[in-house]
C-alpha cells in the first residue's frame, strides 16, 4: 500500500492538477502513479486503460478527458483558463477518427498559431512514433534535433524555404510562424545512405502531430549549411529533413489537377491554400 503519509500528500498535490480531485488522485495512485513527474510523462490513455484493468470496470470516459486535462496541465504550466477545464479535452467534432481521415487531414501546413507553444514532450512523443517505423536493414541512423523555445525557433527559421510555387509569398510573417521543429538527422556514423528512412519518419512524425491537432511541414529546401553553423552540428550528421510543427491557422483543400493540369498548389484572395491532387486512374496499372 505504500507509505500512508506518502500517499496522502500524493493525493493532495494530485487534486490540486487541473482536471482532478481528490477521488481521481486516489485513482491515479491506486494504478501506480508516485510522483506528478510520473503523471506528467504518462500517456492518459494508457492511464485510463491501466484504471479500468486494476478496477476491473469501465470507467466514465469523463475520466480520459480528466486525464487528459491533467497532463497537459503539468506538461504546459501556465496554459490558458479554459485548457485548465476537463470537459474541454472531450473528443472535439473533426477529431480524426480512421487513418483517411488522418492521412486527409495531414496537409502541409505553413502558417500558425504562433502564439501557441509546443512543449517538449510532445516532440518527444512524436520522435518515440518514428522511432518505431521500419528502417532499411533496421540501422535506424536518424537522429532528431528538437526545437520548440521562442530562441532556438528563430534560429532555424531564417534556414528555411517555403512554399516554391508561392512567388508573391515569402513564408510566414511573424506570429504565424513555427511553434516548434524536428530537424531529422543522418547519422553517418551508422550508415552512408539513409534510403527511404527518412520519408517514412517524416510522414509518422505529421501524422502523430495532426493526431493531437497540430499541423505541419516536411521542408527540404534548406540552407543546410548556415543551419549545421548555427545548430553547431557536427560533420557526421547530415541533414535531411526539417519538420516545422504548430497549431495551423490556415485552410488547405484538396481539388482535382486543373484543365492545363497543372500540380501547382495555389493560395485565393481569402488565403485558402488550395492543392491540385491527381486521380485515382491516373496512378493505377494493371495486369
Ligand atoms: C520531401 C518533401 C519536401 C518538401 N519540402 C518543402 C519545402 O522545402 N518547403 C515547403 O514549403 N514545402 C515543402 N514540402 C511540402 C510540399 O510542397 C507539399 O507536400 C505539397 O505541396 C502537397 O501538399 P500536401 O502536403 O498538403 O499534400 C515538401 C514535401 C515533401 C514530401
Amino acid at each position: 500500500m505504500g507509505n500512508p503519509k506518502g500517499r496522502e500528500a500524493l493525493v493532495k498535490a494530485l487534486s490540486r492538477v487541473a482536471g482532478l480531485g481528490p477521488s481521481l488522485g486516489e485513482d491515479l495512485w491506486k494504478i501506480g502513479i508516485r510522483s506528478l513527474q510520473e503523471l506528467r510523462e504518462s500517456d492518459h490513455e494508457e492511464l485510463y486503460a491501466r484504471l479500468e484493468e486494476i478496477t476491473g470496470k469501465h470507467q466514465d470516459r469523463c475520466v480520459l478527458y480528466s486525464f487528459r486535462c491533467a497532463v497537459n496541465d503539468l506538461r504546459n504550466p501556465g496554459a490558458d483558463r479554459e485548457s485548465r477545464l476537463w470537459w474541454n479535452w472531450k473528443e472535439k467534432e473533426g477529431r480524426v477518427k480512421s487513418l483517411k481521415e488522418l492521412v486527409l487531414k495531414n496537409r502541409s501546413i505553413r502558417r500558425f498559431h504562433g502564439e501557441r507553444e509546443i512543449s517538449r514532450e510532445v516532440l518527444l512523443d512524436l520522435v518515440e512514433l518514428a522511432r518505431l517505423t521500419p528502417s532499411a536493414a533496421n540501422l535506424q541512423p536518424l537522429k532528431y534535433l528538437l526545437s520548440w523555445k521562442r530562441e532556438s525557433n528563430e534560429r532555424i527559421f531564417p534556414k528555411l524555404r517555403w512554399a516554391a510555387y508561392l512567388k508573391d509569398w515569402q513564408g510566414p510573417v511573424e506570429g504565424e510562424r513555427p511553434s516548434g521543429y524536428i530537424v531529422v538527422l543522418g547519422d553517418k556514423r551508422v550508415s552512408q545512405n539513409f534510403g527511404y528512412d527518412q520519408g517514412i519518419v517524416s510522414q509518422t512524425l505529421l501524422l502523430g502531430a495532426v493526431e493531437k491537432g497540430l499541423g505541419g511541414c516536411m521542408i527540404a529546401t534548406v540552407d543546410r549549411e548556415a543551419l549545421r553553423r548555427e545548430c553547431e552540428l557536427p560533420e557526421h550528421f547530415e541533414i535531411l529533413l526539417v519538420i516545422a510543427l504548430g497549431y495551423p491557422l490556415e485552410e488547405v483543400v484538396l481539388e482535382p489537377l486543373g484543365p492545363e493540369g497543372s500540380v501547382k498548389y495555389w493560395r485565393d484572395e481569402k488565403g485558402v491554400h488550395h492543392v491540385p491532387k491527381r486521380e485515382l486512374k491516373e496512378l493505377l496499372l494493371f495486369l
